[in-house]
């Protein structure tokens, strides 16, 4: 494992910290020198300019980014070390990979890309359960210099197609289908109803029987895995430029469709593998545990780039964290002696309301560190999670970061520095975190508003795919010379980061990213519908849950008829994680005189609460609000 600087104590944190911003650019000079290793050095570390929106790191350097995960630990002897252990939905499935053995996979996947056209730049769309396959596919993308984009299993149809539309993809890797928990999805048939509505440039798809009883329909551009696949022959893996892209991950935003985030290659490992060897501290020997999908930001940078540049053994889980039963995590971890364990809150909250049982019966010995991401995390999980998984002997590493920000940029060290529940503590070295006010004025000392990064980091987003201008009007634009992270944050006497969640519309339901405009625009599809407003309301488990507010058209029925109907249509458009919890017929919606909702004003008014609705003074119709009022006391 490489060890680039060393954080032993907060007095190595505090030194570093000051240097990192003094001597910024030998400080990333360096910590890219001893993360990675380079083909070609760079002539300059970055050349970034946030009142253009304009991101580069390390220019005109070259790497492979898969040579860097996998075949330089085989050089290095540790081929026969276990890269990748995968644990399959059902207890008892279980596959393990060394080194060796994935630099194997990802030539054989190389080749076989090579083999049906895909070259450097062609984007390839990847629907897939998190299977081992998944991540060599990505491996060997990256490898060859195609753009992965990797789709979550839990969007539709219609996802996928604007998706592979938006980045023109020319390939998609699939499967049959999925189980997780008891639930069987079935990926193929989305895929196929996606090319159906329209995906143009796809010219094949490849699948992978991955459950042998399940069939699929054979359609003329089918592939079929075990068919293009050859066997092993060594890859010859070539040199890419530092700023080649690397992937795209679509991810929702404030307004319109999810935009395509692009990462690079050689930035984004560099701040992968450095934010994971600081903030979880892992030993050489350690096994380390990432429960998230490779579907997400959080299963690219800390289940496979980061872990696996490190030389991390890496466990990847296909399944929920309650099937078959509230114990799955603690067995996992316990048959395969893990050390270090990162999950996010709903997980935790979801276990914790389950009971201590299922817990207290394994052993979790080995555990050592435990890490949380993708949404605050209330005391209450943070005390259950530390006291009763963690006996009270495990940090918690409470660690904020964005699809966009590629790695974590606020988080405690492991064993370092001190925590208290709920608190992101400190940013990494390299990362200046600023609290703006509602004057637009940078705070100092404690205060609370936005959460703005006053410069770049190697593991910034470079782009929003296909739109320079959305790039640099969502992050760029509002607070000028800062990256505006849409999160509100506090920032205490002792320096430490309170996260508050986001400022703007989107919405986090069980960590997962919504953004309220694509759930409104695929309500308003329906013929019998005139207008809605998506919010995010509190929920014990999920930390937020979908309302819907309706209006239908004058004698359309307000049933519960039409509600399923609403529901279906969105899990159609947009897939069932973005399904509504409750849907509210109203006669009409708060807006401002330009026209904006104030959805402020209809979460109190989803809860019944109506005493405090705050300032109503800026409302068009102010009337609308007993209106509504009336509307959600009646509904049944
Ligand atoms: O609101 C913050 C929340 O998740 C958002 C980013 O979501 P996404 O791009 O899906 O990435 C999730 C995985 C990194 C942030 O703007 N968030 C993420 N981590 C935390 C958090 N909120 C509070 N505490 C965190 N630790």
């Amino acid at each position: 494992m490489t060890t680039s600087i060393q954080i032993k104590s907060l007095d190595d944190y505090q030194r570093v910290y000051r240097y990192s911003l003094e001597k910024n650019e030998e400080f990333w000079d360096n910590i890219a020198k001893n993360q990675l290793h380079w083909r070609k050095p760079w002539s300059r570390v970055s050349q970034c300019d946030y009142l253009t929106g304009h991101v580069s790191w390390y220019l005109g350097a070259e790497l492979n980014v898969a040579e860097n995960c996998v075949d330089r630990h085989v050089h290095a002897g540790k081929g026969s070390k276990k890269a990748l252990i995968w644990v399959g939905n059902e207890p008892g499935e279980e596959k393990t990979f060394t080194f060796q053995q994935v630099y194997e996979e990802v030539c054989r996947i190389a080749h076989a890309l090579e083999a049906l056209g895909i070259k450097k730049g062609d984007r390839v769309g990847l629907y897939l359960p998190n299977i081992p396959e998944l991540a060599f596919s990505m491996l060997a993308c990256a490898r060859i210099g195609a753009i992965h984009s990797v789709i979550f299993g839990g969007f539709s149809a219609h996802s996928i197609q604007s998706r592979m539309n938006d980045c023109g993809a020319k390939l998609i890797i699939t499967s049959n289908g999925v189980y997780r928990g008891e639930k069987w999805i079935d990926l193929k048939t989305n895929v196929d109803e996606a090319i159906a509505i329209g995906c143009s440039t796809i010219a094949n798809v490849l699948v992978i029987p991955h459950r042998s009883q399940s069939r699929w329909e054979r359609q003329l551009r089918d592939l079929n895995w075990n068919e293009v696949l050859q066997p092993f022959k060594p890859h010859t893996a070539p040199s890419h430029l530092s700023e080649d892209p690397l992937f795209i991950l679509y991810t929702s935003g404030s307004t319109g469709k999810p935009k395509g985030v692009l990462h690079t290659m050689g930035g984004y490992l560099t701040y992968t593998s450095y934010s994971h060897q600081l903030v979880f501290q892992p030993q050489d020997s350690d096994v380390y545990f990432c429960t998230a999908d490779l579907g997400w930001i959080t299963g690219h940078s800390y289940l496979l780039y980061g872990p696996l540049a490190n030389g991390v053994t890496t466990v990847m889980y296909e399944g929920v964290p309650q099937y078959p039963t509230a114990s799955r995590l603690w067995e996992i971890t316990d048959q395969h002696s893990v050390n270090i364990l990162y999950t996010a809150p709903t997980a935790i909250r979801t276990l914790a309301s389950l009971g201590d049982e299922p817990v207290v019966k394994t052993s979790r010995k080995t555990l050592r560190t435990l890490g949380t991401v993708g949404e605050p995390i209330n005391p209450e999980a943070w005390r259950w999670y530390s006291s009763v998984v963690g006996e009270d002997r495990c940090p918690i590493v409470d660690t904020w970061w964005q699809t966009e920000t590629g790695g974590i940029l606020i988080s405690p060290l492991a064993g370092i520095t001190p925590t208290q529940p709920g608190c992101a503590t400190l940013p990494l070295p390299g990362i200046e975190p600023k609290i703006i006010n509602e004057s637009g004025e940078a705070l100092k000392g404690d205060g609370q508003g936005a959460l703005v990064i006053a410069r770049s980091w190697p593991g910034q987003m470079r782009g929003v795919y296909g739109d320079p201008e959305k790039f640099f009007d969502t992050y760029f634009r509002q607070y000028p010379g800062n990256y505006s992270t849409g999160d509100g944050a506090r920032r205490d006497s002792e320096n430490n980061y309170w996260i508050l969640g986001r400022m703007d519309d989107v919405i986090k339901i069980s960590g997962h990213r919504l953004g309220t405009a694509e759930i409104e625009s695929a309500c308003v599809l329906h013929s019998d519908v005139v207008e809605s407003a998506a919010i995010g309301v509190h929920d014990d488990i999920t930390g937020e849950a979908l309302h819907l507010f309706v209006v239908v058209k004058s004698g359309a029925p307000e049933t519960p008829d039409l509600a399923k109907a609403l529901i279906q249509l969105i899990r159609k458009e947009v897939g069932p994680l973005a399904s509504p919890k409750k849907i509210h017929f109203v006669p009409g919606l708060p807006k401002t005189r330009s026209g904006k909702i104030m959805r402020r004003i209809l979460k109190k008014l989803a809860v019944q609460e109506f005493s405090d609705l705050g300032d109503i003074s800026t409302l068009a119709e102010p009337s609308v609000i007993e209106l509504i009022k009336k509307a959600v006391i009646t509904e049944r």
